[in-house]
């Protein structure tokens, strides 16, 4: 069955944001035949960016106590706490020790703050924590520990996907078949909910609806919601309006249908909101009261918890054990004590330049394992040679581009040259 796995970092108090971008349809998800769902809070990611205690521990409790009231359930799926696990930072350890630093040095966030540091003339890396570093690699251990296939995702977690792929079969390749390779599923029919201010709805422009504040919390909320100054009476542009597009985030086809003819006959701005608040309000009221109960016994939480725990490491210490085999952390009287090492695996595809009798300049891409990928033709000087190897690290790894410049060599396929030249791209 496909394993699907989500962490949620906890971090904040979840808002209609990450309900409706995230635990609705993660939820909703997770009732579908035929899949199993993983969900956990990814406190250990929240150390990177949280480094106030009472907060993580009141993140995590509340965003428990969310996804719980709106309906996951906890016999048919996987949930647990990650600091629960310690196979996450053991295997984090282990994938650490075969993550190319430079894949790590392109990860978008930690490249952003560098850049930021830069831009204000600060030393790069003024700030920058070798955790949020490594986030990639605790990121990849959360995902190939339990070997999931799918990972949901928003845009810009991508990256990170494609970082757990390289470094499981980077390990993969070192170790054995051990990991799949998972694929990041991009959740395209999912709203991004504006917040009040019409900017994306987000903790950190401060523009959030609380997901379980108090009705009149809400109420207030809504009505505080930036709205441009038309008078009752006048058409509205559903379009160009965030309470509509809120509206439509809960309401059905035929609700949303006919707010938008509402708006088109001039409805008010209290009235619309008032609709808005209804809308939310009746879907919202029944988590709410789940919600409530639930936090205010955090020791049932904290045993639900501990029991997921417990059946997630029914498969996370297993293949620990099986790992810490593969990579030779072993018992000492075990057999392999006297084995020669191995030759190493040099992992690494090449190029390699050289001149052959003839006086013209050559390269041939090697693999791994010595193997000749491709070849080149001849050039005068060591310098077009190397302006060809140059342009194949870093361009286009499109089969073809170089026919002129290369012979292909019988028996080896376009996706072996094109693998071994996006792994030396990747400096991995
Ligand atoms: N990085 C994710 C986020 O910020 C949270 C996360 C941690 C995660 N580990 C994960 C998501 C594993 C999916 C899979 O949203």
């Amino acid at each position: 069955m496909p394993r699907i796995l989500t962490g949620i970092t906890t971090s904040g108090t979840p808002h209609l944001g990450n309900y409706v971008g995230a635990i609705r349809p993660a939820i909703a998800a997770s009732h579908a035949p035929g899949v199993e769902s993983f969900y956990f809070l990814a406190d250990y990611h929240a150390l990177i960016k949280v480094n106030d205690p009472a907060r993580v521990q009141r993140s995590t409790l509340e965003i428990a106590a969310a996804w719980l009231a709106s309906g996951l359930d906890p016999d048919k799926v996987w949930f647990y706490r990650q600091s629960d696990i310690p196979e996450i930072p053991e295997l984090t350890w282990l994938l650490t020790c075969v993550a190319a630093k430079g894949l790590l040095n392109r990860a978008h966030a930690y490249k952003a703050a560098v850049d930021r540091n830069v831009a204000e003339g600060d030393d790069p890396d003024a700030g920058i924590t070798a955790g949020l570093f490594m986030y990639p690699v605790l990121m990849a251990a959360d995902i190939l520990l339990f070997n999931a296939d799918k990972v949901p995702v928003g845009r810009d977690q991508i990256q990170h996907i494609e970082m757990a792929r390289d470094i499981g079969a980077r390990f993969n390749h070192l170790y054995g078949e051990h990991f799949t390779l998972p694929q990041a599923q991009i959740e395209e029919h999912v709203a991004t909910l504006p917040g009040l201010d019409g900017r994306k709805m987000s903790k950190s422009y401060d523009n959030t609806i609380p997901l379980f504040c108090s009705r009149n919390e809400l109420k207030k909320l809504i009505a505080g919601i930036v709205t441009d100054s038309r008078a009752p009476g006048e058409p509205k542009d559903a379009d160009a309006s965030n309470v509509f597009e809120l509206y439509r985030a809960f309401a059905s086809t035929e609700e949303t249908a006919a707010m938008r003819k509402a708006f088109a006959e001039g409805i008010g701005w209290g009235d619309a909101k008032q609709k808005l608040f209804d809308r939310i309000d009746a879907e919202i009221a029944p988590l709410r009261e789940r919600y409530e109960t639930l936090i205010s016994e955090p020791a049932r939480i904290e045993e639900q918890l501990s029991h997921g725990a417990a059946k997630a490491r029914t498969i996370a210490t297993p293949l620990l054990v099986k790992l810490r085999d593969a990579v030779g952390l072993r018992n000492l009287s075990a057999k392999a004590t006297m084995e020669k090492p191995g030759k190493p695996k040099s992992a690494m595809p090449q190029f390699k330049q050289y001149r052959e009798n003839d006086g013209k300049f050559y390269f041939k891409l090697i693999d791994g394992e010595d193997h000749v990928l491709l070849q080149s033709i001849g050039f005068a000087s060591p310098k077009d040679a190397g302006a060809v190897v140059a342009r194949m690290k870093s361009g286009s790894h499109a089969p073809g581009t170089f026919d002129s410049s290369i012979v292909r060599l019988a028996g080896v396929d376009d996706a072996d040259i094109v693998e071994a030249l996006h792994r030396l791209q990747q400096g991995d």
